[in-house]
């Protein structure tokens, strides 16, 4: 019988050497004249062990990692191809508590299946939504959508059900669905993950978001740093089209529904939704002016659902199970699950989808596994760059978007970034205002010339001159930017600047020493 033994061929695990150990398990098959079959699936998200290996035995898959090409030979002696101990041994994967804890609903297929393989997609419950949503009428799909209480994962947690609705009630005679996949956040990775793990499941979210509103082509706004992801969806897209899932009959439906993926050339600010759409037009990405909405007139002026990766390829699982089922996963308006990611200075870095509701402190303490440094974790900053820092008191804030606000912080796209005691609080906050005057896009005043200022307040209070007229200076400058910004990247920074100010004061004070040495 064929043995099946699965690589990833993800970023993540190719960063950490999975070709060199797919190349040697390929030589050490043809040695010893084995009959296995290689798959390169994508990574389950326990970076700490990857290059995770796994190889399906009768009684299921038994996993080894981290393996580097030079273990592979010992690997073999030990029989790995009926799971033999090694070692790298890890057992059943699934059985690792870091997996056994999650809700895997999103990532359900993601390390498991071989990406792209529809056969495979379908023997694990894909498509189901998609043979659904062909049956429904388009706006009881939009109703199950907004029923299910699934927000953006993009950064704002916008209904996502509430975004079709206006898209489907504005004529056109052209619609577009776009996905965000320029995942720009500091410590995120999980739109590139599914992308590469599972694309199926974003080509099936977004021909139901087409469906469901009345567009029928779609584009995916693929960042230029992921050219795995690129390989990936163009590889899915075609076998899709082949299949008959995307084209002028979408599974045998009279719907039409067809897609594009377009890389971008490399600017964070491109993730704004506007200026995505300029970019896609294929002119500079300044952000437009709301109104008018891109729902009303988004690409090319027409009416056009922007998503990212993440809420379309939520979809699938909520046209498949139902509203309720989604819904019960959650607490309070936070609906469902969120495919948070581990990243920074993080003892088990990587991706844990769970329901809403998990306090900060277990996913960074007993999930995360504290520093990779072994310090004390000093500040955690959630949701990217534009996200507030966290210090230890705020662990007990649980993960939900309204939870977060309150605490004057943001979910975002759920990435999480750890630090320990070494970490500076002033030059974090410098950093966050020179990302932003390196980012910007120009068009308003307060972030075009107000980050450049508060990089030079900063670095005046780094050099302890008139350190108190400083922290006003920044204090009203981020006011300013606050309330003043046409989009989030000028009116966000004020978050990471001021909740470190706020949080760790010690940072922005002159040392003794500094004061002595004056
Ligand atoms: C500066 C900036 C960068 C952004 N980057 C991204 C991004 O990389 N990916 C993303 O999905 N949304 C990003 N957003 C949010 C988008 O503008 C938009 O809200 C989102 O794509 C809507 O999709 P959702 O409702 O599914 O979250 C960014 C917003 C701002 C202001
Ligand atoms: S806030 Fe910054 S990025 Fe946003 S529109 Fe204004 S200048 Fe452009």
């Amino acid at each position: 019988m064929t043995v099946s033994i699965y690589i990833p061929r993800d970023s993540g695990s190719l960063a950490l050497g999975a070709e060199k150990v797919a190349k040697a398990i390929e030589q050490e098959i043809a040695v010893r004249a084995l009959d296995v079959k290689i798959v390169r699936n994508g990574s389950r998200g326990l970076y700490w062990l990857e290059p995770m290996v796994e190889v399906e035995t009768p009684a299921g898959r038994v996993a080894y990692g981290p393996v580097s090409a030079k273990d592979v030979s010992s690997l073999f002696d030990a029989g790995l191809v009926s799971g033999g101990q090694h070692p790298l041994s890890l057992g059943d994967p699934e059985r690792i508590p870091f997996l056994v804890r999650q809700t895997r609903l999103t990532f359900a297929r993601c390390g498991i299946t071989d990406p792209l393989s529809l056969d495979d997609y379908r023997a694990h419950g894909g498509l189901k939504g998609l043979e659904n949503a062909v049956k429904m009428a388009p706006a009881d799909i939009v109703a199950q959508v907004t029923e299910s209480g699934l927000r953006g994962r993009g950064g704002a947690g916008f209904p996502t059900g509430i975004k079709w609705k206006t898209v489907l009630d504005t004529a056109g005679d052209r619609k577009y669905i776009v996905c965000n996949a320029d995942e720009g956040d500091s410590g995120t990775f999980s739109d590139r993950m599914i992308m590469e793990g599972d694309p199926f499941v974003l080509i099936e979210g977004m021909a139901i978001a087409g469906i469901a509103t009345g567009a029928t082509k779609g584009f995916v706004y693929l960042r230029s740093e992921y050219p795995h992801a690129a390989t990936a969806m163009n590889a899915a897209v075609e076998i899709a089209r082949k299949a008959g899932v995307l084209g002028v009959n979408v599974l045998g439906s009279p719907h039409a529904f067809d897609m594009e993926i377009r890389v971008g050339a490399g600017a964070y600010v491109c993730g704004e939704e506007t200026s995505l759409l300029e970019s896609l037009e294929g002119k500079r990405g300044l952000v437009r002016a709301k109104p008018p909405l891109p729902a009303h007139k988004g690409l090319f002026g027409k009416p056009t659902v922007i998503n990212n990766v993440i809420s379309l390829a939520s979809v699938p699982i909520i046209m498949d199970r139902g509203a309720q089922f989604y819904k019960d996963f959650g607490m309070g308006r936070s609906r469902g699950t969120i495919p948070i990611q581990i990243a920074g200075n993080s003892k088990y870095g990587g991706l844990f989808e769970a329901a809403f509701g998990l306090t900060l402190g277990e996913i960074v303490d007993d999930i995360g596994g504290g520093t990779k440094s072994g310090r004390p974790v000093k500040a955690v900053q959630v949701g990217g760059p534009l996200g507030a820092y966290f210090p230890r008191s705020l662990f007990d804030t649980p993960f939900d978007y309204e939870a977060f606000a309150a605490k004057d912080g943001l979910i975002g796209h759920a990435g999480i970034v750890v630090f320990d005691d070494t970490a500076d609080m002033l030059k974090q906050a410098r950093f966050a205002m020179e990302f932003c005057a390196i980012e910007s896009c120009g068009k308003c005043t307060p972030c075009r010339l107000g980050s450049t200022r508060g990089v030079e307040t900063l670095d005046k209070l780094a050099r302890n001159i008139e350190p108190e007229k400083q922290i006003e200076l920044v204090t009203d400058l981020c006011n300013t930017m606050k309330f003043g910004s046409l989009c989030a990247l000028g009116g966000f920074t004020p978050y990471p600047v001021m909740s470190a100010l706020n949080h760790f004061p010690e940072d922005f004070r002159p040392s003794p020493i500094a004061e002595a040495a004056e």
